[in-house]
């Protein structure tokens, strides 16, 4: 039998950092003191972040979509990885993105934060395929789903467990400073999501797109095909025997990655982490 392999990482007090990730960011990134105009795009890591900061971005530069010589993560730059410092130093309004955890986002009344949810069977598959192609964060080229499914199903991944992320967001759902978004209803109805985040980041950005132009403009170039082309705008490079970082933008694809037995384990910890929270009928839960 095969020996199951386990990505690498860089241990930081009890936190798994991506191996090109420093403490020093990552520290300065939690202790950075969130401002009045700032919007946080929050998500654990493969639920929709970079769709995400690109309809942000396109509605703060009236529907212009990000160049090709820009790169999304220079523009609504990742706290975590470039730490406060950087952020403080951005013009305002401030669009920042995170994968923390309610407790360790900063926090600030006035602030405000769109949280991205996606189901965990496919943000285990997606997030496997991210940790196995950047090879320089994880050394995980030769790893298998099923070895990542065991880290995964444990927390024992960067950003750590996806159901301590999700209940720690999911009881300030309905805050109002934050809006509460899921990936599948976004695939479903792009443009109802996109006009939620406009008229949740104020009357300025509702204006813009009553301009139709403005936001046939945002929805064409933030589908999946759009941001499919042109990828280095999104991530580092990855290796070309790689999964591209845009990968297949689908729901239900991990029914072709999970064994029955896998369903059924992560089926059971979704139904018990979430029984009689608000997350418990985010998603139908698979028998
Ligand atoms: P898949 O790997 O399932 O394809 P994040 O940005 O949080 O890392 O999330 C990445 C996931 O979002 C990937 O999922 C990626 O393909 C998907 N994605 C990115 N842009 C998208 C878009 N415009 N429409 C739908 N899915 C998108």
């Amino acid at each position: 039998m095969k020996k199951s392999i386990k990505p690498s990482y860089k241990l930081h007090k009890n936190f798994r950092l991506p191996m090109g990730f420093t403490p020093e960011n990552f520290d300065s990134g939690i202790t950075y003191q969130a401002q009045e105009k700032d919007t946080f795009i929050v998500t654990y890591p493969k639920c929709g972040t970079t769709w995400t900061q690109h309809i942000i971005w396109m509605l703060s530069h009236d529907g212009k979509p990000l160049p090709l010589d820009k790169n999304i993560n220079l523009e609504v730059p990742h706290l975590e990885e470039v730490g406060g410092d950087f952020v403080k130093y951005l013009s305002k309004p401030r669009f920042i993105k995170t994968h923390l955890t309610y407790n360790l986002t900063p926090y600030n009344p006035d602030t405000k934060y769109i949280y991205v949810a996606r189901n965990p069977f496919d943000c285990a598959v997606s997030f496997y395929y991210h940790t196995q192609g950047f090879i320089k964060h994880y050394d995980f080229a030769e790893g298998t789903f099923d070895d990542f499914f065991e880290c995964f199903i444990t927390g024992e991944v960067d950003w750590g467990d996806y159901f301590d992320h999700l209940l720690s967001w999911v009881q300030h759902k309905n805050d109002q400073n934050v809006l509460f978004l899921t990936y599948e209803s976004m695939k479903n109805d792009p443009k109802m999501n996109i006009i939620a985040m406009a008229k949740f980041l104020g009357d300025n950005y509702l204006e813009k797109i009553e301009n139709l132009q403005i936001l046939e403009s945002i929805l064409h170039h933030t589908s999946f095909t759009s941001m499919s082309q042109n990828q280095s705008r999104w991530s580092s490079q990855r290796p070309v025997n790689m999964t591209p970082f845009i990968r297949q933008g689908k729901v239900g694809d991990w029914r072709s990655h999970f064994s029955v037995s896998q369903t059924q384990r992560l089926s059971q910890k979704l139904r018990m982490k979430t029984a009689g929270t608000e997350a418990e009928n985010l998603w139908q839960i698979p028998e």
